[in-house]
């Protein structure tokens, strides 16, 4: 067996089961071996990737902030922003990004569709999936579109999942474009890699994900906190590597933040 397949299975295994501890003692042991044979390369790589996914934070952190959010403020407001934002998203995902009504979308962290109410009503029917960790988001995201004829009749569908499990919900290679506006600028590492390992099983081969960060690569991998969180690129690129994506760095657009193109490779 090839290496790199061997350390894509584990690093599923690991994504399957973080809490595994026959996993992360097999992974440990194998990071030792790479390791004596020179291969430190790998064996770092590995490391931080398992060490991170292995150290959970607490998961209802993410729901609990962001419903917490939700219910003191106006939804806009919980999201951020400035209110010409769907104007801006739209801007950039379609006479900049070429994305085209007939494809299938997937808004990552859609919250109050802030963003992306536009692209519902530019898509075809049925071409456009909101999903959020936040019930209360999801909920008045409904009741936004039921209260708008040109909305309800694209027929947009909304999921609430607090581990990015695409791939229970969305049969593979669903979709053609996703987005991720002002998410990962909340998310700890081993949350990006649930987002991008089972992004990869759901996107079409050909498919396009664009995602904002705040990038640091000053600090090893992240600091911040859900309020705020930056990333080291390097090692984002690495993740999306090992994750089956290749990272380009678009850097500054008209939406803000630090734009990440990943594709499927
Ligand atoms: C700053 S808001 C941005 C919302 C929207 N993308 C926009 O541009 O208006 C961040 C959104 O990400 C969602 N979010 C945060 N952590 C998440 C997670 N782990 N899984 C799914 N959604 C998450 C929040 O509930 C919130 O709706």
């Amino acid at each position: 067996m090839k290496l790199e397949t061997l350390l894509e299975l584990i690093m599923e295994a690991v994504a399957e089961n973080p809490a595994t501890s026959l996993i992360r003692k097999k992974t440990f042991q194998l990071i030792e071996e790479l390791r004596s044979e020179g291969n430190t390369e790998l064996a770092e790589a590995l490391e931080r990737n398992v060490r991170i996914r292995t150290a959970n934070p607490d998961m209802g952190t993410y729901k609990n902030y962001w419903n917490h959010l939700a219910q003191r403020l106006e939804p806009d407001e919980a999201t951020g922003g400035g209110p010409d934002m769907h104007h801006k998203q739209y801007t950039f995902l379609v006479d900049e990004c070429g994305l085209k009504s007939g494809e299938i979308f997937l808004d990552i962290g859609t919250g109050s569709l802030r963003g992306t109410r536009d692209i519902i009503t530019y898509l075809e029917a049925g071409n456009f999936h909101g999903m959020d960790v936040s019930e209360a988001l999801i909920s008045f995201s409904q009741e936004r579109v039921a209260a708008s004829p040109e909305m309800s009749s694209r027929r947009p569908s909304f999921c609430v999942d607090d581990r990015f499990r695409f791939s229970s919900i969305f049969p593979d290679k669903t979709f053609d474009f996703a987005f991720a506006k002002s998410v990962f600028t909340h998310v700890y590492p081993d949350a990006i890699w649930d987002c991008l390992t089972q992004l990869r099983r759901v996107i079409s081969p050909s498919g396009r994900f664009f995602a904002t960060i705040f990038k640091d690569n000053s600090v090893q991998i992240y600091r911040g906190d859900v309020r705020k969180m930056y990333f080291n690129t390097v090692w984002l690129a690495e993740t999306a590597n090992l994750s089956g994506w290749t990272l380009e760095e678009i850097g500054n657009t008209r939406v803000g933040q630090y734009m990440c193109l990943f594709t499927p490779n």
